[in-house]
């Protein structure tokens, strides 16, 4: 619990801006409508003491609706956490409407907990929501920790999901399922692409069918954060909204075969200038047997390293504050000199000969006959046989001798 103890004779006067209302089968105790109006005549439920939103009832019966059939389908729902909980309806009408035994509710608001206590007495359910105050990622690893197995996790944030996927998803038990809602609909439908870029890791721009590749981009991350967890996803639900967008997936442990499977749906779509789709492009491709060009990326394409540190550590090296053997010494030697030369990437001298079919120069005639002609040019501790330069490929090639 945070530090933030609220007890119902300590004057707190924001129980005169509530007023209970019903949803679903669950009565709540949620913001006085009136209190909290718009300009335009809108409630805003940001602006109320605890956050209740009655326009996301659809996305709270989804949950539900979700749950039941994945019970339906042999796989108990015994327990629910939901880590950004609000009033804690949902954690409510899970109990209520989806048989679950215990609904772990937490939320970072200490009046939301407040709430939420009121909110399971009123229900008569209080011995079956056990809520947290505090952040939702220290929720979920706590819950992890103590081996409280969790069949159902929802993530319901303001903006993006991103920063709870990886608790979450390893939160959840065998066969659980997990409903993640993202409202940052702008930049996953491509309206923002270096944001998006930044936040997921995507190449989108807008385009003619974008509220569909924000539900893939969201697919795609939940892919991603479960495979580094030897986990893989399977979509239940695919759900775009007003303002959001809703997914609910099926999570299990894999073996790297079944990951490696499930890559398979993973790709890009190659879009004209009308923003019309015209193919895909599976990461088969990319990375797979294709005899063409391939696609290398997203990588990081700046500096890899800063020479002033560097220099730094061999100074601290050699003066011998640290100890460091004369290998390992040698090699920070090489990676200063590369340094120097922001190319993203090394040229293999026996692999130009071969495709050459010409004798390998030695790697010291290629590096000084670049700078003498005023390219960079360095080894690099990559790879012995390498060299780093500025210089285009074909300055390179131009120097090797061709066999008689
Ligand atoms: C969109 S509301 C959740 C609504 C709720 N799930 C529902 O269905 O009504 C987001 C909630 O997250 C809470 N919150 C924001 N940042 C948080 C954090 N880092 N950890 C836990 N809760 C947080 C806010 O206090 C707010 O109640």
């Amino acid at each position: 619990m945070g530090n933030h103890a609220i007890t119902s004779n300590d004057g707190w006067s924001v129980i005169d801006e509530l007023e209970i209302t019903r949803e679903g089968k669950a009565y709540i105790l949620a913001p006085r409508k009136e209190l909290f109006m718009r300009p335009d005549g809108i409630f805003e439920p940001a602006w109320a003491p605890i956050f209740y939103n009655p326009t996301m009832m659809d996305n709270r019966s989804l949950t539900v609706l979700s749950s039941l059939a994945h019970s339906y389908f042999g796989n108990k729902v015994k327990s629910f956490a939901e880590p950004l909980a609000g009033s804690c309806v949902r954690s409510l009408r899970m109990i209520l409407e989806a048989n679950t035994q215990e609904a772990y509710a937490n939320d970072i608001d200490p009046y939301s907990i407040y709430v939420c206590r009121a909110n399971a007495r009123l229900n008569n359910i209080a011995d079956k929501v056990i809520v947290f105050n505090t952040d939702a990622n220290l929720f979920t690893l706590q819950l992890d920790n103590l081996g409280i197995p969790i069949d159902f996790v929802d993530i319901d944030p303001y903006g993006t999901p991103i920063y709870y996927l990886q608790s979450s998803i390893k939160l959840i038990a065998k066969n659980g399922l997990l409903s993640v809602t993202a409202t940052d609909v702008g930049t996953l439908e491509g309206k923002y692409p270096y944001k998006a870029f930044s936040r997921y890791g995507v190449l989108v721009t807008k385009n003619s069918f974008s509220k569909e590749v924000a539900a893939r981009v969201l697919l795609y991350t939940l892919f991603r954060f479960s495979a580094f967890q030897d986990r893989v996803i399977e979509p239940i639900l695919t759900f775009y909204d007003k303002h959001y967008v809703k997914i609910v997936v099926k999570v299990e442990k894999a073996s790297s075969t079944k990951i490696r499977e499930l890559e398979r749906n993973v790709g890009y779509i190659v879009v004209d200038s009308n923003g019309l789709p015209i193919h895909t492009i599976s990461v088969d491709e990319l990375i797979g047997t294709h005899e063409d060009n391939k696609v290398i990326g997203p990588l990081w394409l700046g500096p890899i390293c800063n020479q002033s540190y560097l220099e730094k550590i061999i100074e601290l090296s050699l003066n011998k504050h640290v100890d460091l053997s004369k290998e390992a010494l040698s090699k920070l030697r090489t990676v200063l000199e590369e340094c120097r030369i922001n190319t993203p990437y090394y040229l293999n001298l026996p692999l130009i000969a071969k495709i050459l079919k010409a004798n390998i120069p030695k790697i010291n005639y290629v590096l000084e006959t670049l700078r003498n002609k005023g390219f960079l040019a360095s080894r690099t501790h990559f790879d012995l046989l390498s060299i780093k330069t500025n210089a285009p490929l074909e300055e390179v090639s131009s120097l090797f001798s061709f066999r008689s």
